[in-house]
């Protein structure tokens, strides 16, 4: 099953046939919403709102964990993170679609793994991440490719079928949040090579990788970053742009459910191999 986190702006996914609204309790607390799963052109697909209904989690305490194991658990294999982000490279103008190929990241307080040795939660569950958290194991995943090229180039796929256009091999810069950047920090991450800057791509991304989801990112332009549009910045502006991207994320996101196929030809579900000291 496909699980889908809406980032700013998107809290639901309206237009599919609900199956089930659940509302789990994980070893690392509530998510941020109850999860809706239904059916979005005949397949099954999980949404969940990243800020909550009525965004009252600000980035810096979304409970990534419990999002994530409660998408493990309910049978989710592959993973869409959808994003607000400020643009940096001037390619990536407001209103613009990219698909993340690597992100850099500038966080500071958020739990960033499920696997913290002697001081692991120790979970019940026959799965190896379960197993692994029970037993206090260390465990190092590769980001190589951080995100999961065979769910990103359906992603891809699913854009240019639906005749949107898009920029791929996007590097994506996460900062703390919740306040905006300073002119002076968009200068050092466009240095730094990052293309758009957000504040909840990580570590999303990298809790994926930990329970051998696939897990793949579309972002959409909401602004040009701090200091390179001459005026300041508005989170209405960031939430009036998401919602005139809605109904095309919501179409981008049934292609992409239709385009996957059954089985995965990716190493994401093998990401633990090698992984534990
Ligand atoms: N910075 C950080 N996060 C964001 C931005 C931004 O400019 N726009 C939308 N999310």
């Amino acid at each position: 099953m496909l699980g889908v986190i809406g980032g700013s702006g998107l809290y639901r996914l309206e237009g599919f046939e609900l199956l089930e609204e659940i509302y789990p309790e994980t070893p690392f607390g509530y998510p941020s919403a109850p999860i809706r799963v239904g059916l979005l052109d005949g397949k099954k697909v999980a949404f969940l709102a990243r800020h909550g209904l009525k965004h009252e989690y600000p980035p810096h305490r979304v409970p990534y964990r419990a999002n994530l194991w409660a998408f493990y658990k309910l049978g989710v294999k592959r993973v869409l993170g959808v994003f607000a982000v400020g643009g940096i490279n001037p390619l990536l103008r407001p209103g613009e679609f990219g698909v993340l190929k690597d992100f850099i990241e500038f966080t500071k307080s958020r739990p960033s793994t499920y696997y913290e040795g002697k001081f692991s939660v120790k979970v019940e569950g026959e799965g190896r991440a379960e197993k692994l958290l029970r037993e206090g194991k260390v465990v190092h995943v590769d980001l190589t490719e951080p995100y999961c090229p065979e769910t990103s180039r359906v992603l891809e796929e699913a854009l240019s079928k639906l005749g949107l256009s898009y920029r791929s091999g996007v590097v994506y810069a996460c900062t703390e949040g919740p306040r905006f950047e300073t002119p002076a920090e968009i200068r050092f991450l466009k240095l730094a090579g990052a293309d758009v800057v957000g504040m909840t791509g990580y570590p999303e991304v990298v809790l994926a990788r930990e329970l051998e989801l696939c897990y793949a990112a579309l972002c959409v332009v909401a602004n040009p970053a701090a200091g390179l549009a001459g005026y300041r910045l508005t989170s209405d502006e960031v939430i009036s742009m998401m919602k005139e991207r809605e109904e095309q994320i919501k179409r981008v996101v049934g292609e992409v459910a239709r385009l996957l196929p059954a089985e995965r030809a990716c190493s994401c579900g093998r990401a633990l191999e090698g992984a534990v000291v």
